[in-house]
C-alpha cells in the first residue's frame, strides 16, 4: 500500500514537472525562478560523485558476492539485502543529481532535457550517456523484485547490464564533468575503473579454475 502511495507521488511529481517543461517551452506558463549562485552546481556535482561512488562500490560488491568468498561471514540473503540498498542509494543519489540540476541557474534545465537522451544544450552526447545509464539502472534495480517471475537466467542476463551502466556512468563522468582536469578526479576514475577491472579479471580466473576438465 505504502509503496503504491509513494510509486504514485514520483509519478505525478514527474508528470507534472514534465508538462511544466512543455508548457513553459510554448510559452503558456512561466518558467519557474532558481535561486542565484554556484551552489546548485556544487550540489549537483557532489551528488554525481558520490552516485558514482554508491554504483562502483554495488558493482564490486556483486561480482564479490559472485565468487561466494563472503558467503563464510555474511549470509547470503544479508548480503544481497546489501546489494539491493546499494543499488537504491545510487539511484536515489542520481534522482538527486538530477533534480538539483533543475534549479541550477546557470544550466537552465528543464524535465525535457534531463529525461530524453540528446535534448542538453550542454554537451548533449555525454549527459544522454548518463541519462542512459540510470535508465538502464532503474530497471535493473526493479528486477531485483522480479526475479521470480522472469527466472533466474533473464535476471542474471539483465543483470550484467550493470557493466553497461557502470561503464556508461563513468563515460558520462568524464564528459561531461566540469572537474575532469582535475588531478583528484582523474585518481578517482582511475582507482574506480581499476578496481572494477581487477575483480572482473578475478572473478574470469576463479570462473575458469571451477569449470569441469575438457577432454584433450
Ligand atoms: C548513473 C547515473 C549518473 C551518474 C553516476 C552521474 C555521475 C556524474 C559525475 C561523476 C559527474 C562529474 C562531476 C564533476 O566533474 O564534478 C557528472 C556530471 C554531470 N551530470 Fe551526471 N550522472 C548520472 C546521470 C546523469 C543524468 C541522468 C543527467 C541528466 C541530465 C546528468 C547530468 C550531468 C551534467 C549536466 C553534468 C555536468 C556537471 C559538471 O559540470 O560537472 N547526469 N555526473
Amino acid at each position: 500500500m505504502r509503496k503504491t502511495i509513494l510509486s504514485g507521488l514520483v509519478a505525478g511529481t514527474l508528470l507534472v514537472l514534465l508538462l511544466g517543461a512543455i508548457g513553459a517551452r510554448l510559452g503558456v506558463v512561466a518558467a519557474p525562478p532558481r535561486p542565484d549562485g554556484p551552489w546548485m552546481w556544487v550540489a549537483t556535482r557532489a551528488a554525481g560523485v558520490t552516485a558514482l561512488l554508491a554504483l562502483t562500490l554495488d558493482v564490486a560488491l556483486g561480482l564479490v558476492l559472485s565468487t561466494g568468498v563472503l558467503d563464510a561471514w555474511l549470509a547470503r540473503a544479508r548480503s544481497l539485502e546489501l546489494h539491493r540498498t546499494l543499488s537504491a542509494t545510487a539511484l536515489a543519489l542520481t534522482a538527486g543529481h538530477v533534480l538539483v540540476l533543475l534549479l541550477d541557474p546557470f544550466i537552465r534545465y528543464d524535465a525535457l532535457d534531463v529525461a530524453v537522451p540528446g535534448m542538453s544544450s550542454y554537451r548533449p552526447w555525454a549527459v544522454a550517456a548518463g541519462i542512459g545509464a540510470a535508465y538502464l539502472a532503474l530497471v535493473i534495480h526493479v528486477s531485483f523484485g522480479l526475479r521470480a517471475r522472469i527466472g533466474a537466467r533473464w535476471w542474471r542476463r539483465l543483470h550484467y547490464g550493470s557493466f553497461a551502466v557502470l561503464v556508461g556512468a563513468l563515460g558520462h563522468g568524464i564528459a561531461a564533468g566540469s572537474d575532469t582536469g582535475r588531478t583528484g578526479m582523474q585518481v578517482l576514475y582511475v582507482i574506480l575503473a581499476g578496481v572494477v577491472g581487477a575483480l572482473v579479471a578475478l572473478r574470469a580466473v576463479l570462473a575458469v579454475g571451477a569449470a569441469p576438465a575438457t577432454e584433450p
